[in-house]
C-alpha cells in the first residue's frame, strides 16, 4: 500500500470513527437538545490539545446480535488534553453507539486512562451520558464497571474525579459519578437513576418519567447526589474550569495560587453592619462570606441541598481555602442529617487535597425531634465531629455568633483541633442557648413563679451574661482572641499565612471507620 494510500485508509478510519452511531443518531442526539461526546470535549479542553486514545478499539460480543454491529471506539471518546494549561483526563459517553452503555471493551478503554489519570497525578472528568451495563455484555459488562468502581475508589483522595451528568446516567453510569468527588448536572437532560423509568415501571408498576426519577433538581436539592447544576452544557463546562481552578492537580501538590491586588490588610468597616447583633436574628451568611473572600468570589457546592450549611470553595490573598458556615437564614443555621454529611463530605476533600478550612460559626444547636433522630442525627453528626478532627490541613475558626453545644463541638472547634479559633465580639459560647438551659435547670423555679413569664427572662438575662458571650472560652484560651468583624480579614489573611508550613499527624492506620 502506498503512503498516500495508507493515509487515506487512516484518514477513513478517523472519518467513521468520529460518527459514532452514524449521522441519524447524531442528528437525534441534537434534537435531544444534548451535544455529541466529541462537542463536549471541544467544549471543556483548550483549543487543540486534546489527544484521542483507542478510537479503533471494537466490542467481541457476538450475542444477540451485536456480531453485526461493531462501531468504532465502541461508544466512549477517551484521551487527555489540557484545561487552562493543566493536565486532565478524560472519558465521554457516546450515546450515539448502544446508547452509550457500558460494555467490556468500552470499559477497557475507560479504566485506562483512569489508571494513565492516577499514574500522573491529574483530574480525571467523566461525561456521562449512559443506559449502564451492556445489556446484551451479561457479566462482562458487569466485570468492566466493577474495575472502573475499583479505580474510583483507588483514585478517591489522590486526584480530583469530577462527573458531568449530560444525559440518562443509569445503573453502573450513575454509582461511578456517585464514587467521584464532585457531580455536575445539566438541567433537562441530565438524570441519574440505579435503573430507569421502564424497569421500575416493570418492578413496582410505578409511572415515573426520567426526570422525576432522577433530574437535576431532584439531586441537586432532596437527594445530594448532585454538587452543581447548570442551564446549559456550556455552562457546566465553565463551571467544571472554575472548579478546577481552586484545585491542585493531586494530593501531593497545593493548590494553584493566583495574584491578586495586595487588599489583604485592609480593615473593613462595612463588617460591623453585618455582625449579627441578635441571637435569633435571620441573616444571611453569604453576605459575610462574600466581604470576607477575595474578589467577593465563592463557588458554593451543593448550593441547593441542607442549606442550613455553607460549603464552597474561595482565596483568601490569593490561596485557596474551604469554607464550612452554619446559615442562620435556613433552619436558624441548626445542623441535621444532611447538613452534618454535607459539611463533613467537604472536610474530608479539603483535607485530602491540602485546602485550608475557614470555619465561620453561628449554630443553635442540632435540630431536635423524633425526625432527626429517628433518620440518624446522632449517626450523621458523628461524621462532622470525625472529618473535623481527622483533618490536618490548616484550620482557623470565626464564631460570628451563636456556637452552642455539641454543634459548637462539631463546628471547627478547638477540641477538633482546629489551629486558630477567633470570635467576634457579639459571640454567645455555651452548653445551650438562654431559653433552653433556664428552662431544664431553674424548671421548679420557673413552674413556682407568681409570674413565669418574668422569671424566665429575668433568669434568661442572668444566664446570657454569664455564659453567652466569648469572654468566659477566651478566658480559658479556648478562643485565641476576640476580634472585631472590621479586622477579620487581615487577621484571617494573617492567620493562614502563619500555618502555610503547618505540619501535624495523626496515628498512623490502614484507615479509620467513619460513622458511614
Ligand atoms: C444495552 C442499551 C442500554 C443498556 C440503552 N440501550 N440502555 N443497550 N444496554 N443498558 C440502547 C437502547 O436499546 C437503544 O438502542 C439505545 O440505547 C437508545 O436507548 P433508548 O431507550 O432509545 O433511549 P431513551 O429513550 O433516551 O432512553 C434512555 C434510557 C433507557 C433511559 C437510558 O434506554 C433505559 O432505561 N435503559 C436502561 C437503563 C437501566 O435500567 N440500566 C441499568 C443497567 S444495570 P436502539 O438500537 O434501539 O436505538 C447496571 C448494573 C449496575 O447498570 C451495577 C451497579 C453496581
Amino acid at each position: 500500500m502506498s503512503a498516500g494510500d495508507a493515509e487515506r485508509e487512516l484518514g477513513e478510519m478517523n472519518r467513521v470513527a468520529e460518527l459514532g452511531g452514524g449521522k441519524d443518531r447524531i442528528d437525534e442526539q441534537h434534537r435531544k437538545g444534548k451535544l455529541t461526546a466529541r462537542e463536549r470535549i471541544d467544549l471543556l479542553f483548550d483549543p487543540g490539545t486534546f489527544n484521542e486514545l483507542d478510537k479503533f478499539v471494537t466490542h467481541r460480543s457476538t450475542d444477540l446480535g451485536m456480531d453485526r454491529s461493531k462501531p468504532l471506539g465502541d461508544g466512549v471518546v477517551t484521551g487527555y488534553g489540557r484545561i487552562d494549561g493543566r493536565l486532565a483526563y478524560v472519558y465521554s459517553h457516546d450515546f450515539t453507539v448502544f446508547g452509550g452503555s457500558l460494555g467490556e471493551a468500552l470499559m477497557k478503554k475507560i479504566t485506562k486512562v483512569m489508571d494513565l489519570a492516577l499514574k500522573n497525578g491529574a483530574p480525571i472528568i467523566g461525561l456521562n451520558d449512559s443506559g449502564g451495563a451492556r445489556i446484551q455484555e451479561g457479566v462482562l459488562s458487569l466485570a468492566g464497571v466493577s474495575e472502573m468502581f475499583f479505580r474510583n475508589t483507588l483514585a478517591s483522595g489522590v486526584i480530583p474525579q469530577i462527573s458531568a451528568v449530560l444525559g440518562p446516567s443509569a445503573g453502573a453510569a450513575a454509582y461511578s459519578p456517585a464514587l467521584t468527588d464532585f457531580v455536575f448536572m445539566v438541567k433537562g437532560i441530565g438524570q441519574m437513576f440505579v435503573t430507569g423509568p421502564e424497569v421500575v415501571k416493570a418492578a413496582l408498576g410505578e409511572t415515573v418519567t426520567s426526570e422525576e426519577l432522577g433530574g437535576a433538581a431532584v439531586h441537586s436539592a432532596q437527594s445530594g447526589v448532585a454538587h452543581f447544576v447548570s442551564e446549559s452544557e456550556k455552562e457546566c463546562f465553565s463551571s467544571i474550569k472554575r472548579l478546577l481552578s481552586f484545585l491542585p492537580q493531586n494530593s501531593s501538590e497545593l493548590p494553584p495560587a493566583v495574584t491578586t491586588p495586595n487588599e489583604a490588610a485592609k480593615e473593613d468597616p462595612e463588617m460591623n453592619a453585618l455582625a449579627p447583633s441578635e441571637p435569633y436574628k435571620t441573616y444571611d451568611m453569604r453576605t459575610i462570606i462574600l466581604r470576607l473572600v477575595d474578589d467577593q468570589d465563592l463557588l458554593e457546592v451543593h448550593a441547593a441541598w441542607a442549606q442550613s450549611v455553607i460549603v464552597g470553595f474561595a482565596r483568601l490573598a490569593g490561596s485557596t481555602v474551604g469554607i464550612v458556615a452554619n446559615q442562620p437564614a435556613c433552619l436558624s443555621g441548626a445542623l441535621d442529617v444532611d447538613s452534618s454529611d454535607k459539611a463533613a463530605r467537604f472536610v474530608r476533600f479539603c483535607d485530602a487535597f491540602n485546602i485550608p478550612i475557614l470555619t465561620l460559626v453561628d449554630v443553635p444547636g442540632y435540630i431536635p425531634g423524633t425526625d432527626q433522630e429517628h433518620r440518624g442525627l446522632i449517626r450523621h453528626g458523628a461524621k462532622l465531629l470525625y472529618a473535623y478532627s481527622e483533618a490536618t490541613v490548616p484550620k482557623v475558626t470565626v464564631v460570628v455568633k451563636r456556637a452552642y453545644g455539641g454543634a459548637y463541638c462539631a463546628m471547627g472547634s478547638k477540641y477538633s483541633k482546629a489551629d486558630i479559633c477567633y470570635a467576634w465580639p457579639g459571640a454567645e459560647i455555651a452548653v445551650m442557648g438562654p431559653e433552653g438551659a433556664i428552662s431544664i435547670i431553674y424548671r421548679k423555679e420557673i413552674e413556682a413563679s407568681a409570674d413565669p413569664d418574668a422569671t424566665r427572662k429575668r433568669l434568661a438575662a442572668e444566664y446570657r451574661k454569664k455564659f453567652a458571650n466569648p469572654y468566659v472560652a477566651a478566658g480559658r484560651g479556648i478562643i485565641d482572641e476576640v476580634i472585631s468583624p472590621t479586622s477579620t480579614r487581615p487577621k484571617l489573611v494573617a492567620a493562614f499565612g502563619s500555618l502555610k508550613s503547618k505540619s501535624e499527624f495523626r496515628p498512623a492506620k490502614k484507615h479509620g471507620n467513619i460513622q458511614l
